[in-house]
């Protein structure tokens, strides 16, 4: 049984998965076609997954734990292969990138963590300056850019403070700012709200919402259905077991 976003079960034949999809939202950034990942001995984390994710959308990404959230994350990210199929993002496929494209495709991809990975013992504007910094910026640019980035996510107040001086929902702010560094095409997000309570999650929420508003593709792994609830208009994508059970973008058609 697969449910819609609203949590009402629907019966998987009611339901188009693959490619079948539509994005509803333009050119495709990233595509999987077919994409499974085998973790020998454990055997396939993901099972022929085939999915679109169009510019400027916004998706869920949701399933048990185990189901192959972050494993997805990861492929799409390019920090690993497929062990069949493609995953290809904003032009780059999985089947002929090189180390250096990896570099160029991650310039474009975001990442946001459970666990903010901020460096410890730095203030939010070091945190920030520090991705822009190893990025290449040049150095009069970096603080601007920094503070440009804070206010960007409402921290602007903060930016002086050490990262353990931040609540949650403060940090998770830096991390995204700090994922902004690069300006990039695509946010992933792997339950970036894990850690915090309901109004810091919303307040993180209502950040990627005004991301995509402003043109960012938001690629979201939670486990948290009350917050996908919350938000019926955002695509839900749920996995189970490694395969793609439902996609709310296709279409359900009635028996
Ligand atoms: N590097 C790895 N080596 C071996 N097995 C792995 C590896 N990464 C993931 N797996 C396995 O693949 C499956 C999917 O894991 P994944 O982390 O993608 O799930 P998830 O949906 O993100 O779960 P959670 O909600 O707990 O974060 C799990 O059974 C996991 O044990
Ligand atoms: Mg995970």
């Amino acid at each position: 049984m697969t449910r819609d976003s609203r949590g009402k079960y629907l019966s998987p034949h009611l339901v188009r998965t693959t490619s079948e999809s539509l994005t509803g939202a333009g050119f495709s950034v990233i595509t999987l076609t077919r994409v499974s990942k085998d973790y020998p001995p454990r055997g396939l984390a993901l099972e022929e997954v085939s999915l679109h994710i169009g510019k400027g959308e916004m998706a869920f990404l949701t399933g048990h734990s185990g189901s192959g959230k972050s494993t997805t994350l990861r492929l799409i990210h390019m920090a690993e292969k497929p062990s069949a199929g493609e995953v290809r993002v904003s032009g780059f496929s999985s089947q002929l990138v090189s180390g250096r494209d990896i570099w160029k495709l991650r310039r474009r991809v975001g990442c946001v963590f459970q666990d903010f990975q901020l460096l410890p013992g730095r203030t939010a504007m070091e945190n920030v300056a520090f991705a822009l910094e190893v990025t290449g910026n040049r150095r009069g640019e970096i603080l601007p850019k920094a503070s440009r980035l804070l206010a960007k996510v409402g921290l602007s107040a903060k930016s002086g403070a050490l990262v353990h001086e931040l609540s949650g929902g403060e940090q998770q702010r830096v991390a995204v700012a700090r994922a902004l560094a690069n300006e990039p095409l695509v946010l992933l997000a792997d339950e970036p709200t894990g850690n915090l309570d309901e109004r810091a999650s919303r307040g993180i929420m209502e950040l990627f919402k005004e991301l995509n508003a402003q043109g960012m593709t938001v690629l979201m792994a939670t486990h948290d259905l009350d917050m996908i609830r919350k938000y019926p208009r955002v695509r839900v994508l749920e996995l189970n077991e490694g395969r793609l059970a439902y996609d709310s973008a296709a279409v359900a058609e009635p028996n």
